[in-house]
């Protein structure tokens, strides 16, 4: 199984000390490469999730597994590294380096995983595939909000993780750059045969997508919302 979460139960504690379930037993298996979409109302738990399937944080109760691997498992070190290696996560916001350059942003997951001889071309080539090889040496902060995306993209997909997590990817864009930022994201996860785990707001862009589920209430039901 590529990605398998079971009863997950995620709690945080109030600032009156009470517990809050957010999460009360969400499961989510995926077997092949596909696109799946996460859609709900705000607050419902979304990011908590994708944060929990990124081992960003762990859950309460209930078990994640990615690659057959479990990431509660997993020491702080092995999971980095598992992390770096099979999972990558889009962001709303980019967290792009502002001092490196777009290549330097892209080549960076590869140093930080013991650097490699073709670094450089590995990077170009991701840049290529996002339509931005000829902005390989300005600096994010020149760059329009799309293409800083597209930047953030490459960097993830760089590595070639199985497993691709985006909360909402196109939230901070407009409509028109979302759309094709969404075209290269869908067009480089089919080919390189990832899965996408995609939260977001947008119907038509959870609709493009191979499976839809709605959080509500804590758990995970297929279908779009209504
Ligand atoms: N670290 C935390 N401590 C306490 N409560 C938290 C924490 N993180 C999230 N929450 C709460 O969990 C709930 C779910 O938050 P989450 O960010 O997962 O929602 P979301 O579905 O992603 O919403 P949105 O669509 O607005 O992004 C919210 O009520 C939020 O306040
Ligand atoms: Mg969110």
């Amino acid at each position: 199984m590529i990605l398998n979460a079971r009863e997950v139960k995620k709690s945080f504690t109030e600032s009156s000390g009470s517990p809050l379930e957010i999460l009360k037993g969400v499961s989510l298996s995926v077997e092949n490469p596909m696109t799946v979409s996460i859609m709900g109302r705000s607050g419902c738990g979304k990011s908590t999730f994708i944060s929990l399937l990124a081992g960003l944080d762990s859950a309460t109760s209930g078990t994640i597994e990615i690659l057959d691997q479990n990431l509660d498992a997993m020491s702080g070190a092995d999971l980095n590294q598992f992390r770096a290696r099979h999972i990558g996560v889009i962001f709303q916001q980019f967290h792009l380096l502002d001092h490196l350059t777009a290549l330097e942003n892209v080549r960076l997951p590869i140093d930080l995983n013991g650097g490699s001889n073709e670094g450089d071309q590995r990077a170009l080539d991701m840049l290529t595939r996002v339509g931005l090889s000829h902005r390989a040496h300005h600096f994010p902060e020149t760059m329009s909000r799309g293409e800083q995306q597209r930047i953030a993209i490459a960097r993830v997909l760089v590595m070639k993780p199985e497993v691709v997590l985006a909360d909402e990817p196109t939230g901070s864009l407009d409509i028109k750059t979302g759309a094709e930022v969404i075209e290269l994201l869908f067009s480089i996860v089919k080919s390189e045969k990832m899965v996408l785990v995609m939260a977001t707001h947008d119907p038509a862009l959870a609709a493009r997508c191979d499976q839809q589920f709605t959080m509500t209430e804590g758990v995970l039901t297929p279908g779009l919302l209504k």
